[in-house]
């Protein structure tokens, strides 16, 4: 038993909190974070930027204007990207009130502390959103990962895979495969080909990713069984709707990205 409450089965898609609870709280900050956690997220997304001193930061987009107060603080900085700024600055930013006056005092997370909000007690997820503007990046989050235990593939202490990085650059997921082979990867691509991949394909991303990801509109269960014999955990686009949560569950996705972990909580029965 967790401080989340449960414990993870494997007879319903793993909860995966997108952004943490993003409609709930501004999105990958502490805030948003312990409301997944509380709301019992099996496994906490993220995106990982870099500063300008070379430190892993977890925000989605790279330019740091749309969920801070970097325009009233560093007025004559534009276009705010997260690559010009030292976390010395960064850290002086407000990430929350963007969202909501109540969310004020939130500040973007560096990756270790997200690593240390979490203490072990349900997976993470982090996603090398832009790997390309930032150098070095992937041999940092390596270093990091290594530094932290995470080299293999753990379970956090409420079942859930403890680490399970994703991306949408192939190249560097397949780097980052390379130094670290035994954490699980989650390859995306935007339309979601591989769900209807050939069988050459299929064989070839499970010698080296651990699963891709499907849109359950497009997918009936029986390719996502298909993608299955081949060795690939299949993962759900984001979707926050019960129908659809329950569509997720029927088709034997293994596992669902959410802005709403309480609703999919609910809707998987709290299984
Ligand atoms: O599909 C999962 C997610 O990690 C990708 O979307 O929110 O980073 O643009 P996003
Ligand atoms: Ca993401």
């Amino acid at each position: 038993e967790t401080a989340a409450g449960h414990q993870v089965k494997h007879d319903r898609p793993v909860v995966w909190s997108h952004r943490g609870a993003s409609k709930n709280a501004p999105e990958e900050t502490t805030a948003a974070y312990r409301r997944a956690l509380a709301d019992g997220a099996d496994v906490l997304e993220g995106d990982l930027a870099q500063t300008k001193d070379g430190v892993l930061v977890v925000i989605h987009d790279n330019t740091l204007a749309r969920t801070t107060n970097v325009e009233e603080v560093f007025p004559d900085r534009a276009p705010w990207n997260v690559i010009d700024f030292t976390l010395a600055e960064i850290k002086q930013l407000d990430a929350g009130s963007w969202w909501d006056p109540a969310f004020a005092g939130q500040r973007i997370l560096t990756l270790r502390e997200w690593f240390r909000l979490t203490g072990g007690r349900a997976g993470l997820a982090p996603e090398l959103k832009s790997p390309t503007l930032y150098p070095g990046m992937v041999e940092n989050l390596v270093k990091e990962l290594r530094a932290w235990g995470y080299t293999h593939d753990l379970k956090a202490g409420n079942g859930a895979p403890q680490i399970w990085v994703q991306s949408f650059d192939e190249a560097a997921l397949r780097q980052f495969h390379a130094l670290l082979p035994k954490v699980p990867t989650l390859l995306l691509r935007s339309g979601y080909p591989f769900m209807t991949a050939t069988d050459e394909v299929l064989t070839e991303l499970a010698t080296w990713t651990t699963a891709i990801a499907g849109n359950p509109v497009l997918t009936t269960a029986s390719q996502v069984a298909r993608v299955q014999s081949f060795g690939l955990k299949v993962v759900s686009e984001v979707e926050d709707g019960p129908s659809i949560l329950s569509m997720i569950e029927l088709q034997g996705y293994d596992y669902v990205f959410t802005n709403v972990p309480d609703v999919a909580k609910a809707v998987l029965n709290g299984k």
